[in-house]
């Protein structure tokens, strides 16, 4: 059985409230009606329930059974907006900015997640990720114990021996651009109790750079040496192990030479990249050049599960995120 799969059962088996503030976008109408058909999540549609029944209608498409909910007309407007102002007031928040903001259907969404009405989020197939991060990060913050929130990408290599036959976490791919080196170490760390948790791993963490083990030297190489040994001191149970080029990551043959007596060098399931542009272009290549299926970017480290899209993505892809949203909206203690 495949990772997605897996997590469709994991989901139907405890179905969670998933708020989609992009309620009147066609792929989110298409994936909200199958989402309640499938049983994968209790989805919730924001926005004008006319236009959204009516473009339900264009696309034929029976939203009868689907939760919509109009900002405007909601009886927790007063209640969201009250919230976000006492969250918010010390950041130089009016109630009259407050109200403006609430009613903003992003914003309206991350209050329900934030205030119990739903169990988790999904939005970007319009908006971009700083529009979704920004009232998740002022609004929902992180978990206890974690320090940033961070993002990684299932990706899933057809015909491919490296990872776990293909399958690979990497990380950071969308949120955090510069990470220093304390923000690296808690990327691989969190990124290796994702592995574990959600995708049934045994993480094996490659800190990706240009130098493996001392080949080379320079500032950027020292903030990942530093994240590792970091990493190392605060989880010596998890296997990280860096400064790794992509080739000693994954390949035995390269690791021997280059990592010797490494216990993640060749046998590399998480690639925790060393910034953003690394990361984010990293990812695309493995997608384009491999025809990686690429899930993601998910969100790791909220306090609650609130994930983004690709603004390119297919009705699919937000039924497969809606899944994963919800499943980690499961492992909320
Ligand atoms: N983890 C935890 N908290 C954070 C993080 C983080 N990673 N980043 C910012 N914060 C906090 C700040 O401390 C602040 O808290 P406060 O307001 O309570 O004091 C709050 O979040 C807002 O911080 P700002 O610095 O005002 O937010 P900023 O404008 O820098 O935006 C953001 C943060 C949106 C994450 C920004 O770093 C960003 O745009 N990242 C890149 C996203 C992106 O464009 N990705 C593109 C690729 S997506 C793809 O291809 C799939």
């Amino acid at each position: 059985m495949n990772l997605m799969q897996k997590i469709w059962d994991a989901a139907k088996s405890d179905k969670k409230k998933i708020v989609l503030p992009e309620g009147n976008e066609e792929r989110t109408i298409v994936a909200a009606e199958k989402i309640n058909r499938l049983g994968l999540a209790h989805p919730i549609l924001i926005g004008n329930k006319e236009e959204i029944i009516n473009k339900g209608h264009a696309l034929d498409v029976d939203l009868s059974q689907v939760e919509i909910i109009d900002p405007a007309e909601s009886e927790n407007l007063e209640k969201y907006i009250t919230a976000f102002y006492e969250l918010r007031k010390n950041k130089g928040i009016t109630l009259e900015k407050a109200e403006k903001i609430v009613k903003d259907p992003l914003y309206f969404a991350t209050m329900m997640v934030k205030l119990d009405d739903a169990d988790g989020m999904v939005s970007g197939a319009v908006h971009t990720t700083g529009d979704l991060l920004r009232p998740g990060l002022q609004i929902i913050k992180t978990a206890p114990g974690v320090s940033v929130v961070s993002s990684f990408f299932i990706m899933e290599v057809p015909n491919s021996s490296y990872g776990e036959d293909g399958l690979l976490l990497f990380a950071d791919c969308a949120v955090n651009p510069m990470p220093n080196e304390d923000q690296l170490a808690a990327i691989a760390i969190a990124t290796a109790e994702t592995a574990k948790r959600l995708c049934n791993m045994d993480p094996k963490v490659a800190m990706l750079s240009f130098s493996t083990k001392g080949s080379a030297d320079h500032e950027v190489v020292d903030k990942v040496r530093n994240a590792t040994k970091k990493a190392n001191e605060l989880r010596p149970d998890l296997d990280i192990d860096g400064e790794l080029q992509l080739d000693a990551s994954i390949v035995e043959k390269v690791a021997n030479q280059k990592a010797p007596g490494s216990k993640v060098a060749g046998k590399a399931n998480v690639l925790v990249f060393p910034d953003l542009q690394a990361g984010n272009i990293g990812y695309k290549l493995v997608q384009r050049f491999a025809n990686a299926k690429a899930i993601g970017p998910v969100c790791q480290g909220f306090a609650k599960p609130i994930n983004d899209l690709s603004r390119g993505c297919s009705s699919d892809d937000i039924i497969d995120v809606v899944a994963l949203t919800a499943v980690q909206a499961q492992n909320i203690k």
